[in-house]
């Protein structure tokens, strides 16, 4: 089975068996089959946060469980629920459209619902965590169904528990390969505030002479932002940022930007210093270049590119040299190690 069509970085893998899960019903039945084994798997939403380095020996499951609704409206807020296979940016969009504002920030994402909490997507000030309520999953051993409320999600930046393993001694809550999402909800809280205090978002506002944005327009100008710098995966193969923007200590930072004035730099509320990825992989002229069939865009130098055809469309091996060697340069000049942010399989 081609996997190409299922992953934003079209790069040609295979998997051996794949079985597309309309329900919750559907998965509990797959479980129950006496060939079932939960080690044997590989949960894929949208497939827009992975690159894939071979074929896929496990038996894909491919989320496809639909569905949105207003669970109930309060005074703190709007309770929405979608099915994990809803296209992400289709939710956020509908969201809007009843009038139930709180994710404009998080626009035009790729991929879907499911995959939101696993890396607890974000962009311009905005984190899922921040408008998530709860989940519901199903044990990928057992076949029962369970819920988790925002705390159990273990979110951190780029992070959850559904990116952790579950120690070896079976203790610690890492439930990567063990859980696959079901159906998310989320609060929007009311009253509805903007969150605008990103660089981007403020210059844009500025070019349009908007003070007050409302929901809808915030939506736009993050849609219009995007397309700007980020490449469309539908033209040109990629999983949006390839590495995790690294903190560092005030003290590293000082030392960077002694040799370097121009690091891009954000205090975080912890004390320790985020720097900018794509600024260190920029200052060592990596951008718009090429390396087999792999590249930097030449737009943000954060996102690695499946620079192939169809005749030599670029492989998950070229994509991961790519990755050594701009984290061999940027360790070289900064000291720092840089972290892939999708998942490699
Ligand atoms: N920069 C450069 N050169 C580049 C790229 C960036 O100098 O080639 C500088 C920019 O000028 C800017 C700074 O680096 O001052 C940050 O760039 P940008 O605003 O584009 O954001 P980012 O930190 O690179 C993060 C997220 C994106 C998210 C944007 C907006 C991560 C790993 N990435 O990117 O998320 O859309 O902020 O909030 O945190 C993703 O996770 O896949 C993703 C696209």
């Amino acid at each position: 089975l081609p996997l190409q069509p299922f992953n934003s970085f079209g790069i040609a893998a295979r998997a051996l068996r794949l079985a597309r899960i309309g329900s919750e019903a559907e998965l509990q039945a797959l479980i129950r089959h006496p060939d079932w084994s939960a080690d044997q798997t590989f949960v894929l939403g949208g497939g827009s946060n992975i690159v894939l380095t071979g074929d896929v020996r496990q038996l894909v499951l491919k989320v496809e469980i639909p569905g949105r609704r207003l669970l109930r409206e309060t005074e703190r807020g709007w309770l929405v629920e979608a099915g994990a296979g809803e296209r992400w940016h289709d939710f956020v969009a509908w969201t809007l459209q009843q009038g139930w504002p709180g994710l404009e920030n998080l626009a035009l994402i790729p991929g879907t619902v499911g995959a939101s909490p696993v890396q607890n997507i974000g962009a311009y000030g905005v984190e899922c965590q921040d408008r998530f309520d709860s989940l519901d999953a199903i044990d990928l051993e057992t076949g029962e169904a369970f819920s988790l409320n925002a705390a159990q999600c273990g979110f951190g930046y780029r992070d959850s528990v559904f990116k952790h393993e579950r120690a070896a001694d079976g203790r610690g809550f890492g439930l990567k390969g063990r859980a696959l999402i079901t159906r998310v909800r989320f609060l929007l809280p009311k009253p509805w505030k903007p969150v605008l205090g990103y660089l981007d978002l403020e210059r844009k506002m500025a070019e349009l002479g908007l003070v007050d944005p409302g929901a809808q327009q915030i939506f736009d100008m993050v849609c219009a932002i995007r397309r700007a710098k980020l490449p469309d995966p539908a033209l040109i193969g990629n999983a949006g940022s390839f590495f995790k923007n690294p903190s560092v200590t005030p003290e590293q930072c000082a030392d960077i930007i002694a040799r370097d004035p121009k690091v891009v730099h954000y205090p975080m509320p912890d004390g320790s210093i985020k720097l900018a990825a794509g600024w260190l992989i920029d200052a060592c002229g990596w951008k718009g270049k090429t390396v087999g069939h792999a590249g930097v865009y030449d737009k943000q130098a954060l996102v690695l590119v499946n620079r192939g055809d169809a005749e030599h469309p670029c492989t998950g091996g070229e994509v991961m040299t790519l990755a050594r060697a701009i984290q061999t340069s940027v360790y070289e000049r900064f000291g720092i190690r840089l972290e892939p942010e999708p998942v490699v399989l």
